[in-house]
């Protein structure tokens, strides 16, 4: 493991955790599972084991979502992530892969160009033209790993793929069997084989997964965080972790300037302010939980960088403004009004104000 890797697989960041879990771990775990699903939930939400190991939460919501996403992957049926841009989906599969398989590595990232190659096999052609097919020349996909080693393989943005191309995943999902004509033989998924895909509400209708597909898929939802209370909570849980890998100096933003940066967002995405007495124009852009979490980091790197450390209004107001005016003449509009009837009028927030108002 190299300590200067920029961004360590979870497996990896959070070995200490897994291996506490399953040190003590006492259930009955499915074929090939480094742990039980009561584990990997506990992994997933965080909480203290009796042996007094402290596991950190990496989702924040609702617990059944978890436990129905688990126990998916411990049936025949494949799990579907769904939901608006940045609500954790590829975050959650990361980490489900690496406390089911202690391996998070083996993903196709779904493109429209995302050929049938990346989700079966292909061909070192040296080797083919020298000696014709064979099982060495065979390259295997990150998928075909997947079933060889009795571990989860991850599709990412799975609308994305050409339908002809996802339709791919029908044989392999059903008869967990990858033929190789070439070679007159196939290969057979070992047990603990499964298959996490995520998908994007937004991509909707761009390539629709088959209905023979979607029959193969328990699809979970994940929502925007239900209250402000919670996605301030994220952000910070976050924020604060984020900044310990990039070693940034100082202390993470104080909550109130977190609290400011949540509710902008709540309020422009919902059309309407936390106390539901004025109603707002929506910006384009999904400001979505992820883009909060990069404001506030962008936020931190300035005030520290570039500031004493103690991260103000003016070292937000940059990010908030790039955040929302995601189409510069279309969400001007929005952004001017939030300013005006909201931005200026709230107690404790005219150092905001003026800080947006100095970057127009
Ligand atoms: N409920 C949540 N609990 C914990 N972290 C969250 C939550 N929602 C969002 N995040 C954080 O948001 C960030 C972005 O999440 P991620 O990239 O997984 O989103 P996504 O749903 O895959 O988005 P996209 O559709 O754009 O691919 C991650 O750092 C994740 O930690
Ligand atoms: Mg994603």
């Amino acid at each position: 493991m190299n300590q200067h890797v920029l961004r360590q697989r979870a497996e990896h960041q959070f070995l200490h955790e897994l291996d506490a879990l399953a040190a003590q771990d006492q259930k009955t775990k499915p074929p090939q599972w480094k742990l039980s699903p009561q584990a990997v939930v506990t992994y997933l939400l965080g909480g203290k084991l009796d042996n007094g190991v402290e596991i950190t939460p990496k989702y924040i919501g609702h617990r059944r979502l978890m436990e129905i996403a688990v126990a998916t992957l411990a049936t025949d049926r494949a799990l579907l992530l769904l939901g608006v841009p940045g609500t954790a989906k590829s975050w959650v599969s990361e980490h489900l892969a690496a406390a089911i398989s202690g391996d998070s590595s083996l993903l196709v990232q779904g493109t429209a160009g995302t050929s049938e190659e990346a989700l079966r096999y292909g061909w070192n052609y040296a080797m083919l033209l020298a000696k014709g097919p064979s099982a060495e020349a065979l390259v295997p996909s990150p998928m075909l790993n997947a079933m060889k080693d009795g571990k989860i393989a991850r599709v990412e943005e799975l609308t994305r793929i050409p339908a002809d191309v996802q339709d791919t995943l029908i044989t392999l999902l059903s008869e967990k069997t990858l033929p190789v004509p070439e070679l007159g033989s196939d290969f057979q998924a070992i047990k603990g084989f499964n298959v996490i895909a995520t998908a994007n509400n937004r991509d909707k209708g761009v390539n629709e997964l088959s209905s023979a597909l979607k029959r193969r898929f328990n699809t979970v939802i994940l929502p925007v965080p239900d209250n402000l209370e919670e996605e301030i909570s994220i952000v910070q849980n976050r924020v604060a972790s984020l900044g310990k890998v990039l070693e940034l100096p100082d202390s993470p933003p104080a909550i109130e300037q977190i609290r400011r940066v949540v509710t902008v967002f709540r309020e422009l995405r919902s059309g309407v302010t936390e106390d539901k007495k004025a109603q707002l124009k929506m910006p384009s852009g999904t400001l979505s939980t992820a883009e909060a979490i990069s404001v506030m980091s962008n936020g931190w790197a300035l005030a520290s960088h570039f500031g004493d450390g103690l991260m103000t209004a003016h070292d937000v107001a940059a990010g908030l403004m790039g955040a929302v005016l995601k189409d510069p003449v279309q969400d001007r509009v929005p952004w001017q009004e939030y300013l005006e009837t909201v931005m200026k009028e709230r107690d404790g927030w005219k150092d905001l104000y003026r800080a947006c108002k100095a970057l127009d």
